[in-house]
């Protein structure tokens, strides 16, 4: 059958490095990051294990969203690591989870990914997947840190609700052909790893550099719902902590931390 099938190259896959040494798959749970977490809680030895599911009953997305993810269709996948650096710089690790998936996308489908600030994943102006980052914090230091990321592969649109299917996409939908899963996964541990490897090692410029070449907004106009306030402007690039850098009408900048960008104008 097709899921044993998935299942079964998700499992055999073949990873010697760090990411994926360990990787705990489920046909459903409530979500990869539920499970991520409470097996950080549980053990120590986090770093790199990946935990895996068909589908989730309670997939979350940002902002306390829900995340649609039905069986047989998509990937859905929680990186658990224990990094030496400190919380602060965690962002880092959305960003790079973020360019390593676009990457890979790119690479293993022909299409052209992007990315919106935080972290959709964009291919052809609509949204193809998300990452959510969760973790705990102790002493100044990160205990450990999961790293949620969903990707819409062979989703049919007319399973998501009315709200968000107008927005979103999935690479099946845009290539006009069934995607092997299980090889995309394979190819986004294999990119994220590298990148890993570079900040651990302190090098962050050449993530900088390939996360503004795949930001789909800069220099667009844009506004950002932080919460309680919208912030309009060009939007220019991020900061050393992955924030948005916005110029305001003004002339003068704001540094965006969270929030929902919306493109105003194609420039
Ligand atoms: C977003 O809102 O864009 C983030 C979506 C993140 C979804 C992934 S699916 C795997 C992992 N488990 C979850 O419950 N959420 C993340």
């Amino acid at each position: 059958m097709k899921e044993d099938f998935f299942k079964k190259k998700i499992k055999s896959g073949i990873r010697r490095g760090k990411i994926g040494r360990e990787i705990i798959f489920f046909d459903s749970t409530s979500s990869t990051n539920i499970a991520a977490l409470k097996i950080g809680e549980e053990r120590a030895d986090t770093d790199g294990i990946v935990v895996v599911s068909d589908s989730q009953t309670k997939g979350r997305g940002r902002l306390g969203r829900r995340w649609e993810s039905p069986a047989g269709v998509n990937l859905y996948f929680t990186i658990l690591l224990k990094p030496s650096f400190s919380p602060a710089d965690a962002p880092l690790l959305t960003m790079a989870a973020a360019v390593s998936c676009a990457s890979a996308i790119s690479d293993f489908t022909g299409l052209k990914a992007g990315i919106k600030w935080p972290n959709d994943l964009i291919v052809n102006g609509k949204k193809a997947g998300g990452i959510l980052l969760e973790m705990k914090t102790g002493n100044e230091s990160i205990k450990y840190v999961a790293i949620g990321i969903g990707i819409n592969v062979n989703m049919g649109m007319d399973i998501l609700p009315d709200d968000i299917r107008p927005f979103s996409t999935s690479l099946s939908e845009k290539c006009g052909r069934e995607i092997d899963r299980a090889g995309l996964f394979d190819k986004v541990l294999s990119v994220f790893e590298g990148m890993y490897e570079s900040l651990l090692k302190g090098e962050r410029a050449p993530l900088f550099e390939q996360w503004n070449r795949l930001n789909v907004t800069t220099g667009k106009e844009i506004s950002v719902e932080t919460g309680n306030r919208v912030v309009t402007g060009i939007a220019e690039g991020i900061d050393e902590r992955g924030g948005l850098i916005v110029k305001l009408p003004s002339g003068g900048r704001e540094v965006v931390s969270a929030g929902d960008v919306t493109v105003l104008k194609k420039r």
